[in-house]
């Protein structure tokens, strides 16, 4: 391995910023961008005026409704670092996007409002994060309001994120009494002064917590409590253990407020120094490592292009190894073709430019007349693919009918763009005769409906299903799944590869009938076709 690609791949920092909605995702964003000289001005990553590509919003209808729908992602340099911010949608209708995202990420960096802690969507994007053992730092926002008490918020994390924690910092007081944090590991005072947003934290070194600036600094009573709160925290905690961190086995944890500019540079000087940078990742047939020589990356999010009268896409591939060149034939494994790209693009600070090298980490925007599908694998040639890019069982299900007989081929080309870029899942019944679309919120059919209408031309209704989940079906005994077919054939759909799929009018319903069918297996995501996959080219 060349000494200069082992050296990006040092550099680089990959990850995404979840939180659930309000907890300040888009305002701490903002803050570590101002610090990678990304952007100039607060309210650069939401405001419309400012170059469309510097903003998370893609679409117009996204300003319109001001929800981040779309993932993008940013790129900025700190500390000798290069940075990758992917950006999650906030939005639970939008879940989807989000762990898709997460496939793409070495990194996590999890932001908790103080006042509301841990909250419902929190919680499921912590699963997907456990699931894929995905290293998390918790940043604790809004210490400038009046929250739970931060031991409280400590045993909350726990208990709801199953994750154990490790403060890094300690708050000294809250909300008016805010007065700043204590860093745990560096023993520095880092004091907050209200209403100086956007200036930096100062910074106060001290000899430890018998220093008698600390009572100078913060008041007496401050300084008692907080070196009763650090000497709980040392005993109830042990040591931080960084190798435990990249097990996603402990998750750091750092307070400020994101809004105040106040310990954002903490986390960050944290989050360069121990997040991980490009991991090994699972292939069908084997791990690649990032280090090696060849190029080899996947496809985790499909946008349509900004211009609705250019049909070509933005397909988002994540570099997993080696390098990836402008102009050079990649092996496009699904198609089993060799493809080139002439205009990849890279999203640098605030400039959306073309690149000529990306490394592993990195994340490349490439034009796309139609080829590439989320999950797609491109490579120098070998014929392995990345997995794990699971469609979830959808929860709201429409169907979708052609209002203008003269559109029908528009209708049909859009509704199957769309759902290539994950937007929803489309299912047809009657030899598709019927369409049936299938997301986990309510929001997408109006997007839907929208760009159908703006970017195809075609005019659509939907009605609602009595339906409230889909799951895959599969059997070892052939005949047991005709028969199950045929004998529920009203609530038998087809999904994009042709594979049936139950849908079940509630949960008891379905329950019912994996407890009455054993023959049948349920799958609640489509990661089964992967095993299914995994097996054959085994075997
Ligand atoms: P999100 O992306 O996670 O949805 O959250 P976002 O950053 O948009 O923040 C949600 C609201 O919380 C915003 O207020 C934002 O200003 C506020 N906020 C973020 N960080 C802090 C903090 O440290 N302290 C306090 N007190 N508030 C914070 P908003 O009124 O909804 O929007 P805006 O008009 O201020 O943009």
């Amino acid at each position: 391995m060349s000494n200069s690609l082992q050296d990006e791949i040092t550099k680089r920092r990959t990850f995404g910023i979840i939180s659930h909605p309000d907890a300040g995702k888009t305002t701490l964003t903002e803050k570590l961008l101002l610090y990678g000289g990304g952007i100039r001005e607060a309210g650069a990553v939401k405001s419309s005026k400012i170059d469309r590509t510097t903003t998370s919003d893609f679409m117009e209808i996204e300003r319109q409704r001001g929800i981040s729908v779309a993932t993008s992602v940013m790129t900025f340099e700190y500390g000798g670092k290069i940075i990758n911010i992917l950006d999650t949608p906030g939005h639970k209708d939008f879940a989807e996007d989000t762990y898709r995202t997460l496939t793409a990420v070495d990194s996590v960096i999890l932001v908790i409002d103080s006042v509301k802690g841990v909250e419902e969507q929190t919680e499921k994007l912590m699963q997907v994060c456990r699931m894929r053992a995905i290293p998390v730092i918790v940043f604790v926002n809004k210490m400038d309001r009046e929250g739970k008490p931060p031991l409280d918020l400590m045993d909350e994390l726990e208990e709801k994120l199953d994750i154990r924690v490790r403060p890094l910092s300690w708050p000294i007081g809250m909300g008016n009494r805010f007065k700043g944090v204590f860093n745990l590991v560096q023993q520095n005072l880092f004091l907050f002064r209200p209403g100086k947003s956007t200036i930096e934290d100062e910074r106060i070194l001290i000899s430890g917590l018998e220093d008698l600036q600390l009572q100078s600094q913060i008041g007496e009573d401050s300084a008692l409590r907080l070196t009763e709160d650090v000497q709980l925290i040392e005993g109830a905690y042990g040591e931080f253990n960084v190798e435990e961190y990249e097990r996603a086995e402990v998750a750091p944890v750092f307070f400020g407020s994101a809004l105040n500019n106040f310990g954002v540079r903490e986390l960050l000087e944290t989050f360069v120094t121990i997040a991980p940078s490009p991991l090994p990742r699972q292939t069908d047939t084997r791990l690649v490592d990032a280090e090696e020589e060849k190029f080899s990356g996947f496809i985790f999010k499909i946008h349509a292009n900004l211009d609705p009268r250019h049909r070509d896409r933005i397909a988002f591939l994540r570099v997993c190894s080696g390098t990836f060149e402008r102009n050079k034939m990649v092996y496009h494994v699904r198609l089993g073709k060799n493809i080139r790209y002439t205009n990849p693009y890279s999203f640098m600070a605030a400039r959306k430019e073309v690149v000529d090298l990306a490394y592993p980490g990195d994340v490349v925007g490439l034009f796309d007349k139609g080829d590439l599908k989320i999950g797609d694998t491109l490579t120098d040639g070998d014929p392995m693919m990345y997995q794990g890019i699971p469609s979830f069982s959808p929860e709201v299900f429409k169907e979708l009918t052609n209002l203008d007989p003269l559109k029908a081929k528009q209708l049909d080309k859009g509704i199957r763009q769309l759902t290539e870029e994950g937007l929803a899942q489309l299912f047809v019944k009657d030899l598709g005769r019927r369409k049936i679309v299938g997301t986990v919120g309510t929001l997408q059919f109006e997007v839907i409906q929208y760009r159908l209408q703006h970017e195809y031309g075609a005019s659509c209704r939907f009605e609602a299903l009595h339906f409230s989940r889909a799951c895959w079906i599969t059997s070892s005994d052939k005949t047991a799944l005709d028969h199950f077919i045929r004998f529920r054939e009203g609530n038998i759909a087809y999904d994009k590869d042709e594979e049936p799929v139950y849908f079940a009018e509630n949960e008891w319903q379905l329950n019912y009938l994996i407890r009455e069918t054993p023959s049948i297996t349920f799958h609640m995501t489509n990661e089964y076709k992967l095993k299914k996959k995994e097996v054959s080219s085994k075997g």
